[in-house]
């Protein structure tokens, strides 16, 4: 049920009873959940399907309200979160015990975001209490970008699940996701702020620190091999690799802007477009300029979404 500006006191009501709703952000929808109720983070994980094992982002509608969810607030933090919040970041720290295991998966630390969606700060001011809310999909599917895709995606629950309509996302992929513990950090999610952002900001603030290239992956559950998948086979292939001759009649190519910035708005409503077609697959041709810092994220995501990746 999708839901306009005018009704989003439904929406604030619907989360004060212990509902999930569908939330715009810049990234992608998230379904959330007040993170104070086990009832409702029970449901994000019912209406999903997911996993207990794949962790929760929380959040939230000001700094202050992250810093009371956790453990320790390094520099580094601050420093992240003034460059860049509120926007497409997410902070991993050390938790406190506010944060119910359900959203950490029993992991020490808790993912953290102030949204920078004007009508999701309105609904998570009003409602005074931190929201916990993964992208509003299936497990393992293609994330939503509009409010009707998360209608389309959830069309089969009873009672139907509330979404604020906020017009399409305006980054298009989710958040960049950072683990910072003392002067170290890591992204463990590539997003629209790179690797090369984060340092400036460290560097012009004159904060030391340390990148650390490859963590160890227990600190990064939910990043499954496959996700984000379109409901048609997805292909990936380099230039070198792709002949057209292989391609079976009725397979579409995904084309995407040379702008990463619009790319990454165009990939995953170009994903549920093209599987409406009922193509017998979807291909991507991987062009050199890709591998540049700036397609991290829509690279990585496609290539989850392929189940055949040739490079
Ligand atoms: O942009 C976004 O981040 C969107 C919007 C809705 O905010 N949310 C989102 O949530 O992408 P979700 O659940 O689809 O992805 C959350 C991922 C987890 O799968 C995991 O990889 C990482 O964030 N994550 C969350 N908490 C973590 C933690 N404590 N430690 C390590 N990784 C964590
Ligand atoms: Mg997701």
């Amino acid at each position: 049920m999708i839901l306009k500006i005018h009704q989003i006191q439904q929406i604030v009501t619907a989360l004060q009873k212990e509902e999930v709703v569908g939330l715009p952000t810049e990234t992608v929808y998230g379904l959330a959940g007040r993170i104070d109720s086990e009832v409702a983070l029970k449901k994000i994980f019912a209406v999903k399907e997911r996993p207990f094992f794949d962790p929760l982002i929380v959040h939230v509608s000001n700094v202050s309200q992250a810093q009371e969810l956790v453990f320790e607030w390094p520099a580094i933090a601050d420093v992240f979160t003034q460059a860049f919040w509120p926007g497409p970041l997410t902070l991993v720290l050390k938790k406190n015990n506010k944060i119910n295991n359900l959203i950490s998966s029993g992991l020490e630390t808790v993912g953290l975001r102030w949204p920078r969606h004007r009508l999701t700060q309105m609904v998570l001011e009003e409602l005074g209490v931190p929201v916990a809310a993964p992208s509003a999909n299936k497990f393992g599917k293609t994330s939503p970008t509009t409010a009707e895709h998360v209608e389309g995606e959830f069309a089969t629950i009873q009672p139907p699940i509330r979404i604020l309509d906020g017009g399409a996302c305006e980054v298009g992929v989710e958040s960049t996701v950072v683990w910072v513990q003392g002067s170290q950090f890591s992204i463990l999610r590539h997003g629209q702020i790179l690797q090369r952002d984060l340092e400036r900001a460290l560097q012009e603030r004159g904060v030391d620190f340390e990148y650390v290239a490859h963590i160890d992956a227990k600190h990064s559950p939910g990043h499954m091999k496959h996700h984000y998948m379109p409901s048609v086979p997805m292909y990936l292939f380099s230039e070198e690799k792709f002949s057209e001759a292989t391609m079976s009649e009725g397979a579409v190519a995904l084309d995407l802007s040379a702008n990463p910035i619009e790319a990454a708005r165009q990939l995953y409503s170009e994903m549920r477009r093209l599987s409406e077609q009922n193509p017998s697959c979807i291909y991507f041709i991987k062009k050199p300029h890709h591998h540049t810092e700036d397609w991290a994220a829509i690279i990585d995501r496609l290539t989850k979404a392929s189940t055949k990746v040739s490079e």
